[in-house]
Parts: structure tokens; C-alpha cells; sequence
């Protein structure tokens, strides 16, 4: 698959490094570009498979418009909103979560939420001792939603689909989780997994 991925931080590289061992190609969009994959953000979407979103939440608002998504197109939406700033005009009581905020800004694309639970660094080699980290994946389209699914178990996850686009909320609360046991336990060095019989 040919994918755009906007934002070259943590999560984008992380993400970055994952899909092109797995044969992917991947185009990096940024503010700035540099030379390589990388692309300015505006109509950085046009022309590939899937659009994944790895910038602070605060900045969906400016940059989703401008990314050129198209009808039907795949939106894999891996930002947290919860305890972040929201997009200036916008507040957490408007939405019951960041997924159906992106939503709202492009109806006419598939938005599924998925790589939000887990630290960065995870992202490119999720072993724990032999066990898949769980991945909730949501979505309102189901063809682009089992694409995700695909793709995330292709990666080394345990994905599961947890239901529409509703349920965002409940793994952006998951990611807030996942940040409460990093600042007890000190280190970063875990994930979540799902216990199945
Ligand atoms: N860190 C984690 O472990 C983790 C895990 C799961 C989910 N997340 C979520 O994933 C998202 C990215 O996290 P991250 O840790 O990768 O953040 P990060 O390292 O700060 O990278 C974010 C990237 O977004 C771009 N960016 C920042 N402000 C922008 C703006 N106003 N307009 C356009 N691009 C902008 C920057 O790329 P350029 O400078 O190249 O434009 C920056 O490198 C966040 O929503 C975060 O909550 C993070």
C-alpha cells in the first residue's frame, strides 16, 4: 500500500520504520520537507491509499483541511486528545471524542481510530516476550476498517475491532491510561495485551 503519513515525530517515524520494513510505501508530510519521502502537507493525500494522522491533536483543525483527502478515502487516525488542548474554536464538549472531531472535518473519508494505545516505540517491533499487544481498531466503514484490522495484525498486533466510531473514546481513554501507568512505573517499557480461552 502507498500511504501518507503526516507528522515526522515519534509516532510517524515509529509508524515510518513499520511500514516499509513490511514493504509499504510511505511518504512523510511535513511543515518543512526535506529531501527523500517527505512532502508538504498541503494535497499530501492525494494519490495514496491511506492517510495516517501522527500530529498533536491541537493541530487537526489546520492540517486535516488541508491534506486534500478525497471520497472514501482511508483517514487512520492515531492521535489522543484527552488531557491535550483541543483545536482552537473547538472543546471536548463539542465531541465525545477526537476520532468523530476528525470525522466531522472530512465526512466525505473513512476515519478509523487505531495505534493510539501503545508508546511510539512500540510501534515498529511490538514484542512482548511472545505476546501481541492488543489493538482496538474502530471505524463507521467496515471495508475500511478491516483494512486497518489487516494491516495492524500484518504489523505484529493483536487487533480487534471494538465496534463504530463511538467507540473512540474509549481507546483515547485507553491511551490516557496507558500514560497513567508510564508515570507510575517510571519507564515505558510495557503494552496492553488481551487474554483470550
Ligand atoms: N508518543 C507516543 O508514544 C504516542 C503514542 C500514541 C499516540 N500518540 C499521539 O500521536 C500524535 C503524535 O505524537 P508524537 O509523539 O509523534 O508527537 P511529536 O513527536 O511531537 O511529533 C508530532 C509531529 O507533528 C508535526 N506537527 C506539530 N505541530 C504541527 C502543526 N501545527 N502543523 C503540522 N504539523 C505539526 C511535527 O512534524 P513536522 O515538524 O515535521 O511538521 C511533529 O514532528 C499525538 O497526537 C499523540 O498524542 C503518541
Amino acid at each position: 500500500m502507498e500511504f501518507t503519513i503526516v507528522g515526522a515525530g515519534q509516532v510517524g517515524r515509529s509508524l515510518e520504520s513499520a511500514l516499509t520494513t513490511l514493504g509499504h510505501r510511505v511518504r512523510l508530510a511535513r511543515r518543512a520537507p526535506e529531501a527523500g519521502n517527505e512532502v508538504a502537507l498541503a494535497g499530501s493525500a492525494q494519490g495514496c491509499d491511506a492517510v495516517i494522522l501522527a500530529t498533536p491533536f491541537v493541530a487537526t483543525g489546520e492540517i486535516v483541511p488541508q491534506l486534500g483527502i478525497g471520497q472514501g478515502q482511508l483517514v487512520i487516525d492515531a492521535t489522543n486528545p484527552f488531557g491535550r488542548a483541543w483545536p482552537a474554536g473547538f472543546s471536548p464538549s463539542d465531541f465525545s471524542s477526537g476520532g468523530e472531531f476528525v470525522q466531522s472535518l472530512i465526512p466525505q473519508a473513512h476515519v478509523v481510530k487505531c495505534f493510539n494505545v501503545i508508546g511510539y516505540e512500540h510501534m515498529d517491533r511490538p514484542q512482548f516476550a511472545g505476546v501481541a499487544p492488543f489493538m482496538p481498531v474502530c471505524g463507521n466503514d467496515a471495508e475500511a476498517k478491516g483494512s486497518v484490522l489487516e494491516l495492524a495484525t500484518s504489523m505484529g498486533f493483536d487487533a480487534h475491532d471494538i465496534g463504530d466510531l463511538s467507540k473512540a473514546a474509549l481507546v483515547e481513554n485507553m491511551g490516557l491510561l496507558w500514560g497513567a501507568l508510564r508515570d507510575v512505573k517510571g519507564n515505558r517499557e510495557f503494552a496492553f495485551g488481551l487474554l483470550h480461552r
